[in-house]
């Protein structure tokens, strides 16, 4: 899949060119350049509506560009559909958590597992053995990324049944079975409690460490700086300043666009 004679392999991870998303006749996503380093952690903040969330889901895949190009670890992956970035190693979360309500959280997390044999039936069937092995094998890491997490103690629960953090940890797990190198995370602390969200930064701060770029959005810009050490605001579908977190948040169009309350 990879391009051998990509020039930009080495430098970015990501690349998001020009890119821009249309709803009807409405630009929610408008040219929209920036580039991401490998083992960065990368925020993005805007006031509701400026087309954050419309910009994950067309780095992803789940929203076609309608001009530009998003361009992962030398791969053009504008054409390609999420489940072939996720493979690339490109995921996301999304703004409300998308658990399989009925399913327990370990389940959760199988089902976000990738399927190594290729979704053949019939290679499942025939090498019973090699697939029993298989789904060991993922049910231990399920286990080890829950123990990660710190919800080994709701192994076993319906993900109905868990609160508004804890399902946002369940999304971080889900997307942590596929092995990422970058993920996108989408308003991870919003309507979560302050115990845990201290918790999911210690998270997410050592997974970055361990070398997993993070980009992600958060309403809150004080929230996002104690985390990232570069900041973009979006607003109405552009960049309206990018930089350091402190540059940023003293931006006099920041400023202007939080009605002059960034905190
Ligand atoms: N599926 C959709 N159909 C039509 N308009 C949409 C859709 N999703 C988002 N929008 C509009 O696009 C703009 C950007 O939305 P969104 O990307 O969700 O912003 P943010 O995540 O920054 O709050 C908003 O004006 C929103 O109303
Ligand atoms: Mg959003």
């Amino acid at each position: 899949m990879k391009n051998p004679t990509s020039t930009c392999a080495s430098e970015h991870l990501l690349a998001v060119e020009k890119v821009s998303c249309v709803y009807g006749g409405f630009k929610a996503v408008d040219s929209v350049s920036f580039e991401l380093q490998p083992r960065e952690l990368l925020g993005i903040a805007g006031t509701n509506g400026a087309g954050k969330s419309t910009l994950f889901a067309a780095i992803a895949g789940q929203q076609r560009a309608s001009a530009g190009k998003i361009i992962f670890d030398g791969t053009d992956l504008t054409a390609l559909e999420p489940y072939q970035r996720a493979r690339l190693g490109l995921v996301r979360t999304f703004q409300i958590p998308r658990e399989f309500k009925s399913l327990t959280v370990h389940e959760n997390l199988l089902a976000g597992a990738p399927n190594k044999e290729g979704e053949q039936l019939f290679a499942a069937l025939v090498n019973t053995q090699a697939r029993q092995q298989r789904e060991r094998e993922l049910s231990e890491k399920a286990d080890s990324v829950l123990e990660f997490l710190n919800l080994a103690k709701v192994r076993n629960v319906p993900a109905l049944n868990l609160s508004g953090g804890q399902k946002k940890l369940v999304e971080l797990g889900r997307v942590l079975m596929l092995e990422p190198r970058c993920i996108l995370l989408d308003e991870p602390f919003a309507g979560v409690n302050p115990v845990l969200i201290d918790q999911l930064s210690e998270h997410i701060v050592t997974l970055n460490q361990q070398g997993i770029a993070f980009i992600l959005i958060e309403h809150h810009l004080q929230a996002l700086k104690r985390l990232a050490k570069r900041l973009i605001v979006m607003d109405r579908g552009s960049i309206l300043a990018q930089g350091d977190p402190q540059s940023v948040l003293d931006n006099a169009q920041v400023q202007v666009a939080y009605m002059g309350g960034v905190a």
